[in-house]
């Protein structure tokens, strides 16, 4: 296991943990894009992913949950504000420094006092059996070995506690992708092909079936939409795949300037075309019971 600091909210993060491995991605180096992401999503149904996953888990305060793989706390915040969970029973992981910073100002400006800890879901440093429940939503697929990170969340869980763990489903077509493929062909910069998640709707019960005797399946089936291209644009913008590709020093910056461009332009003809772009949304929730050990 490897070491652990687990921070009040008043520390500051670079200071007080030991750093987990870099993040997979450079879009997690920091935590404000991502937030802007998920706060630039509006379903047609008014829905949100996490209100709608939590309100899934057998949730019974005073629980001690962990979130591990936090991100800027998209489902710490309405676990505490909407579930009514003491802030102080929740502890927050993530592999990403610059994540935890921008969870720990929003843990500020929220005035929650959740502990912090910098850590890798596949080596959690904390004692067996400790958590009444655990959150690993939209982050499995990133492990190196998925089944170790399993193991370890059924570890870390008393007998009868359970964990959610959100991901995307493989089978949904989304336009924002679609344009943005297009448009690196276009601009003739290579992309390899989206396969199949490591870890999704599809593939996800039976990895997670291998750490908890008992596994549901829950489909989030939404729309979002958009009446202008400036709209499309903004919510683009916000994407891991653009930015890591603006991040990169081999793509001039020629080819930077024109990549929002042609996005835009593909989203402009459909709206002008249709009035209105939607884009499905297919994601879910798996909640587990029956850690095994
Ligand atoms: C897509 S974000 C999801 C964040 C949050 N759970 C949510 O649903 O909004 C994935 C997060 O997992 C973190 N992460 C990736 N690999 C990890 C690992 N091995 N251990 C812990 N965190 C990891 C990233 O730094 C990032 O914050």
């Amino acid at each position: 296991m490897s070491p652990v600091t687990t921070m009040p909210c008043n520390f500051q993060p670079a200071e007080a943990v030991h750093p987990a491995p870099e993040p997979v991605s450079p879009y997690y180096r920091r935590g404000d894009q991502l937030k802007a992401k998920h706060n630039s999503i509006n379903m047609v149904s008014g829905r949100r992913l996490e209100t709608w996953a939590l309100g899934l888990a057998p949730l019974e305060a005073p629980a001690r949950v962990l979130d591990a793989g936090c991100g800027w706390g998209r489902f710490t915040w309405p676990l505490i504000d909407t579930f009514a969970l003491s802030s102080t029973n929740v502890t927050c992981v993530d592999s990403s420094l610059g994540m935890l910073q921008t969870a720990l100002e929003e843990a500020h400006r929220r005035r929650h006092r959740p502990s912090f800890a910098s850590a890798d879901i596949q080596a959690l440093p904390f004692p067996t059996r400790h958590f009444d429940a655990a959150m690993a939503n939209h982050v499995l697929y990133h492990l190196s070995d998925i089944y170790s990170g399993v193991s370890e969340l059924a570890r870390v869980l008393k007998k009868d506690g359970w964990l959610l763990a959100t991901t995307n489903s493989d089978h949904v077509n989304v336009p924002v992708l679609e344009f943005h493929y297009k448009a690196l062909d276009q601009l003739g910069i290579g992309h390899d092909a989206d396969g199949p998640s490591e870890f999704s709707m599809e593939n996800g019960g039976e990895i997670l079936g291998t750490g908890f005797s008992k596994v549901d399946r829950h489909y989030f089936d939404d729309v979002t939409r958009y009446t202008s291209s400036e709209q499309f644009l903004a919510s683009y913008k916000t994407i891991g795949r653009y930015r890591n590709l603006m991040a990169r020093e081999d793509i001039d910056s020629a080819r930077k300037r024109k990549l929002p461009v042609l996005v835009r332009q593909q989203a402009e003809e459909v709206i002008l075309k249709r009035g209105v772009l939607l884009s499905p949304v297919r994601m879910g929730a798996f909640v587990c019971t029956g850690p095994r050990m």
